[in-house]
């Protein structure tokens, strides 16, 4: 699927993004596991999350569309869930197959997980090494490494004192989760802080998890209780409106209901560091807190992002180096070699899809440097079957001069199948086009 983009004349108006991907998916893990029904409202029905469900049906869990966006788990307990008679197909997604790992280490059968070809080539060893270590057995290939892998479980599982060598809530809420089924503690620290969604959902289903600074514990024993969950809308969906907002002329988005968890707001204070005029009213408190996000067009300079920063942005890099490459000045992008292990390498694509759209892109072994201001023009490009490339370079042709045509676009679906449909409802007549 090719999308042919052209620049348009200001995005204006109240949008509502889709639910959060990472609470999605804790709100169908968790719910399984609990003692009773967990209704979840605002669940994201896009590929990635839907296979978090399908495999979790796989597992013998009983779930209920009701309506969009709205489900009801029947917790099958911790004790509940059974041998799969197939393989569980994570498709493109990481957080299923890394967190369903943690699950599936405490039970006492054998699965077997895939993915699709990028999801292939990600690195799983940074979760099944820690669960080996508490008991689990992981076999499949790069010694288990790498998907396809089989993983059997033990319990109980012993407790696991880890320090994590990547800033990573995949691999801490692995941990987490397979922690709910070992005979003592577990604790997760991490080399800076990442999204938090996993320790405060556990404590919203009556778990005792402790966070300290840049650890995590988990105490062992007690069951979860089903509750009702409200899921917040993505801030990294909305990221891309936001930066599109900032750098096309004559624009003022609205988008209410947001989650603004500080574990993933990174972005908000880079934007606001470049200049952009982007602000969060009507905060809410909650399990996930969330807020109203306003953007308009804004003049960016260029800024230097790194550190403890990185993984509060993890997955907004794609988009923000867009506004990088549209500001005046330079922006830098250090500590972020883990974008060369997401669904396609983020470092490498940017910089080959960016300068052909006539961007100064260096490449830098974990990050890059944006020569901020060059005039971008139309051209075609591809998202490398990664759905935040799709839709950052779609943002970039919103901000291009000329027609830009966007290759491989199927994948947006992993996170965002109303991601077009939205953006042209801001612009008087369609701007990003799916070509006929
Ligand atoms: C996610 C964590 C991040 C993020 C991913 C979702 C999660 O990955 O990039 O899109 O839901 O836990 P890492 O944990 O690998 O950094």
């Amino acid at each position: 699927m090719r999308v042919i983009v052209k620049p348009c004349r200001g995005l204006a108006g109240t949008i509502q993004v889709p639910g959060d991907k990472s609470v999605s998916h804790r709100a169908g893990l968790l719910g399984a596991l609990a003692a009773g029904p967990t209704e979840i409202r605002g669940f994201l029905e896009s590929e990635d999350c839907l296979n978090t469900l399908g495999a979790l049906g796989a597992l013998g869990v009983e779930v209920t569309r009701k309506g969009p966006g709205e489900y009801r788990v029947e917790g099958a307990g911790l004790q509940g869930l059974q041998e799969p008679d197939d393989v569980l197909d994570c498709g493109n997604s990481g957080t299923t197959a890394r967190l369903l790992l943690g699950i599936l280490a405490g039970q006492p059968f054998w699965s077997v997980l895939t993915g699709d070809g990028s999801l292939r080539r990600r690195p799983m060893g940074r979760v099944t090494q820690p669960l080996a270590q508490m008991g689990a057995t992981v076999v499949g290939r790069s010694d288990g490494g790498r998907l396809p892998l089989a993983i059997r479980g033990a319990r109980p599982l012993k407790a696991l004192s880890y320090r994590s060598p990547v800033p990573s809530a995949q691999v801490k809420s692995a941990i987490l989760l397979a922690g709910l089924f070992a005979d003592g503690e577990v604790s997760v620290e991490e080399p800076a802080p990442s999204r938090d969604h996993t320790e405060r959902m556990l404590r919203g289903f009556g778990a005792r998890v402790a966070a300290e600074g840049r650890s995590v514990t988990l105490a062992s024993g007690g069951e979860l209780r089903g509750h009702a969950i409200q899921v917040p809308g993505d801030i990294s969906a909305a990221a891309f409106f936001l930066v599109a907002a900032a750098l096309v002329p004559g624009s003022a988005v609205t988008i209410p209901g947001v989650g603004v968890n500080p574990t993933r707001t990174g972005l908000l204070d880079v934007l606001g560091e470049m200049g952009a005029d982007v602000r969060v009213t009507d905060r809410r408190e909650g399990e996930e807190p969330s807020g109203t996000l306003t953007a308009g067009t804004s003049r960016l300079r260029g800024t230097r992002v790194g550190g403890a920063l990185i993984p509060r942005l993890i997955d907004e890099l794609p988009v923000l180096a867009v506004a990088a490459a549209a500001a005046e000045g330079v922006t830098e992008v250090a500590d972020a070699a883990e974008l060369r292990v997401k669904e396609s390498d983020r470092i490498a694509t940017l910089a080959a899809e960016l300068a052909k759209l006539g961007a100064r892109v260096e490449e830098r072994p974990d990050g890059f440097l944006i020569r901020g201001g060059a005039r971008l023009r139309g051209a075609v490009v591809r998202s490398w079957g990664d759905h935040r490339m799709a839709m950052a370079l779609i943002v970039a042709g919103l901000a291009a001069e000329g027609r830009t045509v966007v290759e491989d676009t199927q994948c947006i679906a992993t996170s965002y199948p109303e991601f077009l449909a939205t953006l042209n409802s801001l612009t008087s007549e369609p701007c990003a086009v799916v070509e006929p």
